[in-house]
């Protein structure tokens, strides 16, 4: 039987939207198990709402009915990771034109360090065009309704960090 089709979905998942969700499930119809891993914080511009274990573990929970994919996370260069796991591909999701620039970049940049790596882009469902991490966080922290925008396990983490003291808010 032929090796299976290890995929790693890297982001920085802060936190996993209802998009990157749709992009999984599509992920899994061209590959046998696909890895979701968060990048750390030396990588990432952004400023965090959660930490990468969190991260981690709203991942897992959203995906703890399907054996086939697991959350991981991972420092460092993205092709350096990709051996450790199995994988060969990388997913990405892409909503607009505008994220179209950056992601061709990346794929470009990872197939000149790595040239067996492929990147597939895959398109979620309309509805999740307009959804990012960036904008479910700085709606949680302005108090509005995220309940469309993110799966059941992160929703319930935005809640509970909104409600405490002392939260870490975008
Ligand atoms: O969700 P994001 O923030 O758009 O994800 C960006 C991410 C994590 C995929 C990218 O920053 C990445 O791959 N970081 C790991 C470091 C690396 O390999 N950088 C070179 C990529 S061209």
């Amino acid at each position: 039987m032929a090796d299976p089709r290890v995929a790693v979905f890297p982001g920085s998942f802060d936190p996993l939207t209802s998009g990157h969700e749709d992009i999984v499930r599509r992920a899994l119809a061209i590959a046998d198990r696909v890895v979701v891993a968060v990048a750390h914080a030396p990588t990432q511009s952004k400023k965090g709402m959660f930490g990468v274990e969190e991260r981690v573990e709203m991942i897992r929970e959203t995906f703890a009915g399907e054996p086939r994919v697991e959350a991981a996370e991972f420092q460092g260069l993205l092709v350096d990771y990709l051996p450790r796991v199995g994988a060969t591909v990388v997913v990405r999701g892409v909503r607009t034109v505008a994220d179209w620039e950056y992601e061709l970049q990346m794929a470009m940049m990872n197939r000149r360090l790595a040239p067996a790596v492929e990147t597939v882009f895959l398109a979620p469902a309309p509805e999740h065009a307009f959804v990012s991490g960036t904008l479910v966080r700085q709606v949680a922290a302005l108090g509005g309704d995220v309940s469309p925008f993110v799966p059941a396990p992160v929703l319930r983490r935005i809640r509970a960090a909104m409600a405490s003291p002392g939260a870490n808010r975008p």
